[in-house]
């Protein structure tokens, strides 16, 4: 049984994320626009936060963390906006002159977040989820692919 702590998978997640937007802010310095980049840092984010909203949340809500998972919630709606805009707007052409703020404002948006996540709320999985839970977790993690078009609770309420 793999028992690798759900706070050190997910801190791997938000660098491997944070990663995939500096190469592609990378990329811009060197006047390419390197789509594969971009599509990589929207996939992995998109699917760390149906991760955490689907499967770690829940059990943590229902242990009573409800104010911190609200803000939680608030935050990923901000950061999936900001990723929508930053997608719109690299589209599949040119290039908005807006378009590094916007990598840096995402990039702020995730420090700020994942700056709650890490020392408190992943913690909190570890100790609160049952094994299973935790087991869904990580299988999740390996293998499994987030339901098509879903969105983040604050996106999909409007
Ligand atoms: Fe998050
Ligand atoms: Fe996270």
């Amino acid at each position: 049984m793999d028992d690798t702590t759900l706070t050190a998978l997910m801190e791997r997640e938000h660098h491997d994320v944070d990663e995939a937007i500096e190469d592609f802010v990378q990329g811009l310095r060197e006047r390419h626009v390197r789509h594969q980049d971009l599509r990589r840092a929207t996939d992995l984010l998109q699917r760390h936060i149906y991760i955490e909203e689907a499967l770690i949340f829940p059990p943590l809500r229902a242990k009573g963390m409800l104010a911190p998972i609200l803000v939680m919630e608030r935050e990923h709606g901000e950061i999936w906006r900001t990723l929508d805009a930053l997608n719109l707007e690299v589209g599949s052409g040119t290039v908005a002159d807006s378009v590094p703020d916007r990598c840096r404002q995402l990039l702020h948006e995730l420090e700020v977040h994942n700056g709650k996540e890490e020392p408190i709320i992943y913690p909190q999985a570890d100790a609160a989820l049952t094994d299973s839970q935790k087991d869904a977790v990580r299988d999740f993690m390996r293998s499994g692919t987030m339901p098509t078009d879903w969105v983040c609770a604050q996106v999909g309420n409007g």
